[in-house]
C-alpha cells in the first residue's frame, strides 16, 4: 500500500531532512510545501512586488504552475529552474504576506492535492497535517528547541555562504515563530492525531528511524 504521510512543524525542526531522507528509504514521492510558497513569493516579487494587492496574487496563484523535479530537488517555476532562488532573506520577509492570503493558501492546496492524489508520497510544511491532507495514514508534528533550531538554521546557511551571525539567526527563528503562533499568520498547529517528534536532543539519524518505525509498524 502506498501511504499519505504528512508532517508538519516549526522551521528548524528538521522535518524537511526527515521527510527527504524517508522518501528515498521508502521510493516515495517528497513534497516540500514550503517550496511552493517560496517560488509564489518569488513570483509576486518578480510581477512588481506589492504583496497586498490580493486580487493581483489571486490571479498569480491560479495562473501559475509549480513542479517539482527529481524528487524535490528542483524547483519549477512555470517551467523555470527557481531552486536556488526560494531560500533567500528576502523571500524569508515578504513570504508571510502572501502565505496568509487565503486566495493563494487555496490554489496552493490544490495544487498539492493533485501531486498527492495518488498516494506514495510524504508532504511537509505547516498545515499538511490538518488541512491540506487531514486524512492521511500517518501524521507527524516535528519540534525541537528554539535554541537547538537556530544552532541548525545557523550552521545550514554558513555552508551555504551566508554570512550571518548565531544571534541573528535565533532572532528571525524567535520571529518567525511569533508569527506562525498567531492564527492571522500561520497555519501551524498540531493535529490531534499527529506523533508529536521532539528532535532537540536526537540526531538527524535517530529522528529518520525514529519515524521509519511508526511507518513500518
Ligand atoms: O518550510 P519553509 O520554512 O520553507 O516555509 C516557509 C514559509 O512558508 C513558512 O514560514 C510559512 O509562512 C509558509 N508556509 C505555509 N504553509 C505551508 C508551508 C509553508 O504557510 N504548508
Amino acid at each position: 500500500e502506498r501511504l499519505t504521510i504528512a508532517m508538519d512543524g516549526p522551521a528548524g525542526s528538521g522535518k524537511s531532512t526527515i521527510a527527504q531522507r524517508l522518501a528515498e528509504k521508502l521510493d516515495y514521492l517528497y513534497l516540500n510545501s514550503g517550496s511552493m510558497y517560496r517560488a509564489m513569493t518569488l513570483l509576486s516579487i518578480r510581477e512588481g512586488g506589492d504583496s497586498t494587492n490580493v486580487p493581483m496574487l489571486t490571479k498569480l496563484a491560479k495562473s501559475c504552475r509549480i513542479d517539482f523535479l527529481d524528487n524535490g530537488k528542483t524547483t519549477l517555476l512555470n517551467g523555470e529552474d527557481v531552486s536556488d532562488s526560494l531560500r533567500t532573506p528576502e523571500i524569508d520577509r515578504a513570504i508571510v504576506d502572501i502565505a496568509k492570503t487565503p486566495e493563494v493558501r487555496h490554489e496552493m492546496v490544490k495544487q498539492q492535492r493533485r501531486i498527492g492524489e495518488k498516494g506514495g508520497i510524504i508532504v511537509e510544511g505547516r498545515d499538511v497535517t490538518t488541512v491540506v491532507f487531514p486524512d492521511a495514514d500517518l501524521k507527524f508534528y516535528i519540534n525541537a528547541s528554539v535554541e537547538e533550531r537556530a544552532k541548525r538554521r545557523f550552521a545550514e546557511q554558513k555552508t551555504r555562504g551566508i554570512e550571518t551571525t548565531l544571534e541573528q539567526v535565533e532572532k528571525e527563528i524567535r520571529d518567525r515563530d511569533q508569527m506562525d503562533e498567531s492564527r492571522e499568520h500561520s497555519p501551524l498547529r498540531t493535529a490531534e492525531d499527529a506523533i508529536v517528534i521532539d528532535t532537540t536532543s536526537m540526531t538527524i539519524n535517530q529522528a529518520v528511524d525514529f519515524v521509519l518505525n511508526r511507518v513500518e509498524v
